[in-house]
Parts: C-alpha cells; sequence; structure tokens
C-alpha cells in the first residue's frame, strides 16, 4: 500500500468509525445536518470526530466504544501538543497550553500542594501531566535526568522558565532504577522546596508516568478529611521476602546507554538506632514538618547512610522513618493505607483487579483501553503506568475528563483559555 491509500483508507475507516459513534453511542441530540457538516470538517484530526462520546463510552466499558476505539487508536495520532517541539514565548505557553492560573477557591487557595516529578524522557506526556495538577498556588520541583538528552533538558526548562512556581531541582541525579539515586533525586528536590519563599502544606511526588485522576481540590480535601497533618507512607514492617535487600551491599551500575543495581558478596551491618525496616511504597504525600525532621534528624540522616547500598531504598527510607514514634505527623500503627496510586500489579490479578488491557512491564499495567472503567472508579488520587505514544486516546480521555471536573468544581469565572474543547451538547458525560 502506498503512502496515499494508506492515508485514504484511515481516512475512509476514521468516517466508518465516526458514523458507528454517532448512529449507536450517543443518538441524543440529533444535529441538523449543517452542524454536522461543520462539526466533520472542524474536528477532521481528532480520532472519532467525537472523541468525548467515545470517551464517555469507554468510561462505562461499553464493549462497542472499545472496538471502535482500538481501531481508531492504530491510525489516531494526535496534533502535537504546541510549545514542545518549537519553542513560544510565555503568553503563547500559557494560552495554547490552556494553564490554570488562578486558584479555582479559597480553599485550594489556602492550601498550597508541593510537587516533585522526577523525569527523563517524553516530553508531551510530561506538559500533559504538569499542566492537569498546575495551580498558581502550588510549588513543582522538577527533577530531570542528568543523563537526559541536552535538547530535552532544555525543552523542559524553557516551559519551567515561564513560571515563578516551578523550578528545575539544582542538584541532579543520574537516577538508576531501584538505585540509591531515585531517592536522593527527591531528596535534592526536598532541599529546594524547604528553602522556597512560597510556602506549602504537603509534598506529592510523582513521576512522568504517572496521571492524576482526582482534581487539585479533591487532593485536598481527601488530605483534610483522612489524614489531617498526617504522613501517607503506604507500607508495612519488611517481610521475610524483602529481607535480601537490605541484607548485602548493592552497587549501581552506570555505563553509557545502560545502568541498573546489582548485589555485591557484602553483608550489610544492622541498621542504625536500631531502626526496624519497612517496605512499602515509593509515593507518599508528607507534611513540610515531616520532610523537614528528614532532612535533619540524626536518625533519619544516618538511615540514609546506611540504605545508600541497600536495594530500591526509596522503598523503605520514608516509611521507616514515617512509623517512628516521635517524627512529626508520622502514623506508626499504619499498613497499606492511602488512596495515593492506582496500579495493576501483575501478581494483585484476580484480586485487587481483572487483568491489565493495556500491557504489562517490570509487573506493572501500561493502560490501555479496556482499563479506563477501572481507573476513573479507582478511589486514588494519581495512576500509573500512561503511555501516550502506544495508548494515545486512554491519555487524550483522562485529560478530558480531568478538565472538566476541575472547571466543573471551579468557584470561580472561568477563562475560555482554560478549556480543552468546545462547550457544546457533546461534552462528556461526567459522573461528579
Ligand atoms: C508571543 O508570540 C505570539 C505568537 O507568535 C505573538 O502573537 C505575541 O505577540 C507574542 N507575545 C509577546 C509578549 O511577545
Ligand atoms: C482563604 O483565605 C482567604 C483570605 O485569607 C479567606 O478570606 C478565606 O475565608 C479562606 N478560605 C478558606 C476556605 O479557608
Ligand atoms: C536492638 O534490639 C535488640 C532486639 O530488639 C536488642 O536486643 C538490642 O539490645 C538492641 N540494641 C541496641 C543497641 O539498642
Amino acid at each position: 500500500m502506498n503512502p496515499l491509500d494508506a492515508t485514504k483508507s484511515g481516512f475512509l475507516l476514521c468516517i466508518a468509525v465516526c458514523m458507528f459513534i454517532y448512529t449507536f453511542i450517543y443518538l441524543k441530540d440529533t444535529l441538523s445536518a449543517e452542524q454536522e457538516e461543520q462539526k466533520l470538517s472542524t474536528n477532521r484530526a481528532e480520532c472519532g470526530f467525537y472523541p468525548d462520546e467515545l470517551c464517555s463510552a469507554l468510561f462505562v466499558g461499553k464493549t462497542a466504544a472499545l472496538k471502535i476505539g482500538s481501531i481508531c487508536q492504530n491510525t489516531y495520532r494526535p496534533a502535537a501538543l504546541s510549545c514542545v517541539q518549537t519553542s513560544c514565548n510565555c503568553s503563547t505557553v500559557f494560552k495554547a497550553l490552556h494553564f490554570i492560573t488562578r486558584p479555582l477557591s479559597d480553599e485550594e487557595g489556602n492550601f498550597s500542594l508541593a510537587y516533585i516529578i522526577t523525569i527523563h524522557k517524553e516530553l508531551e506526556m510530561f506538559v500533559k501531566l504538569l499542566r492537569a495538577i498546575y495551580t498558581p498556588q502550588n510549588i513543582y520541583c522538577i527533577h530531570v535526568d542528568e543523563k537526559s538528552p541536552t535538547d530535552y533538558k532544555a525543552a523542559v526548562q524553557n516551559i519551567v522558565n515561564c513560571f515563578e512556581n516551578i523550578f528545575i531541582s539544582s542538584k541532579r541525579e543520574n537516577v538508576v532504577y531501584a538505585g540509591f539515586s531515585r531517592l536522593q533525586a527527591d531528596i535534592n528536590c526536598m532541599r529546594d522546596l524547604v528553602h522556597s519563599k512560597i510556602q506549602w502544606n504537603y509534598v506529592i511526588n510523582l513521576c512522568g508516568q504517572d496521571y492524576p485522576i482526582k482534581t487539585n481540590k479533591d487532593i485536598i480535601k481527601y488530605i483534610k478529611s483522612k489524614w489531617n497533618g498526617k504522613n501517607m507512607t503506604p507500607g508495612v514492617v519488611q517481610p521475610l521476602h524483602m529481607k535480601h535487600r537490605t541484607q548485602v551491599s548493592y552497587r549501581e551500575y552506570v555505563h553509557s546507554g545502560m545502568s541498573y543495581v546489582y548485589p555485591t558478596k557484602n553483608a550489610k551491618t544492622k541498621p542504625p538506632y536500631n531502626l526496624t525496616i519497612y517496605f512499602g511504597s515509593a509515593y507518599y504525600i508528607l507534611t513540610k514538618e515531616f520532610v523537614e525532621f528528614t532532612l535533619t534528624d540524626a536518625r533519619a540522616k544516618d538511615l540514609l547512610e546506611w540504605s545508600r547500598d541497600t536495594y530500591s531504598p526509596d522503598e523503605h527510607y520514608w516509611v521507616t522513618l514515617n512509623r517512628l514514634h516521635d517524627a512529626p505527623g508520622a502514623t506508626p500503627n499504619a499498613d497499606w493505607e492511602g488512596n495515593i496510586r492506582a496500579i495493576k500489579w501483575k501478581d494483585q490479578e484476580g484480586t485487587v483487579h481483572k487483568g491489565c488491557k493495556g500491557h504489562y512491564i517490570r509487573d506493572i499495567c501500561v493502560y490501555g483501553l479496556g482499563d479506563l472503567q477501572w481507573i476513573i472508579e479507582s478511589p486514588h488520587l494519581f495512576a500509573n503506568k500512561f503511555e501516550p505514544a502506544t495508548y494515545p486516546l486512554v491519555m487524550d480521555c483522562l485529560e478530558r475528563r480531568h478538565r472538566l471536573k476541575m472547571l466543573h468544581q471551579a468557584e470561580v469565572p472561568i477563562e475560555d483559555d482554560w478549556r480543552f474543547q468546545e462547550d457544546n451538547s457533546f461534552n462528556m458525560k461526567l459522573n461528579v
């Protein structure tokens, strides 16, 4: 098939798909032929012409929508985001990327979140994540991997420069999966954050493949109602099968294009201060007082030194310190509770979820279209993992839904630039 034919058949397929959606799924309002024609010409680039109908049907798990969505996704390449491949001036960055430029309510304006975002690739995904969680009263520390290409770093810097409350961490690590550098990256950001003039209440860490499934307001309400003044570090006393992580000494191997952590034959000493080591999530939500404590307390500092040659120390460091009785906001008796991250782990298939409809990477699901309903029904604040290059429609649907929810909850007048889509009868139905 020559490229022209491919484009043509893609286009015909798209038309077929649209007609199908239009006829079978929505059937709500009948548009006049004139309006319909206008829709067709303006939204030609979008998968399904009426993406919100397709998304709404996917969110309730309609089988027909899944079939259409999968066909659609194979040919669909969403339009590139503005200001990502080419650089823009700041007023264009705010407008074209639809950044929300004022607090959407008093409650949100008076409760600031700090975010630590560690990234190394996929600029578009980073921008999508950033504009979803961005509000002017929050503060954002971006840790860009030291080994990322120079043009990637420059592009991130270019966007970040437009915002007074977003900065790149002053110290950068060459991050190795499961290595100490992953923990150190967060700590670098924390040092910068506690010295910032901008005040904040809680800090949340994210990676480049996370995306929020709750709004800024929902996140604040959840923290205030369930965790007021306490830290969230889901985890338990280190189970037997995790002991190897802290019993022998590990090393980071970094070489051009390759890096990993490997065990040595050297046994490790007991943890400092006889600390009981816990095992938990690397994702946390911590108070500012607790962060200050971890940066200054002798036990915290010694535990950090001791953790340098352990396996995946970010999965024991925060939870171990948050189980100390005298740490600020500590939860010594907590377990796995805390709805921080929706993740489909492979070993929880059949219990927590009914399988991954995308594919697994390192036993974690990269979400496909069939996972959308599970994601939006999850009580968690964020979900992981997303790969818009493989499943563009998954990201599009979640983005549209998230922004509609934000604007729906707003208690201030909404500016036109904040909207992703035209307000019309085809807008997504929201279960808010
Ligand atoms: C920013 O760029 C846009 C489009 O290129 C242009 O219209 C606008 O005047 C520029 N604004 C400033 C403040 O330079
Ligand atoms: C937020 O702060 C403003 C100004 O200080 C105050 O008027 C308002 O009542 C506060 N709102 C809430 C929900 O605390
Ligand atoms: C550490 O804990 C063990 C058992 O819990 C105890 O026997 C030992 O004396 C403690 N060591 C120190 C230095 O506190």
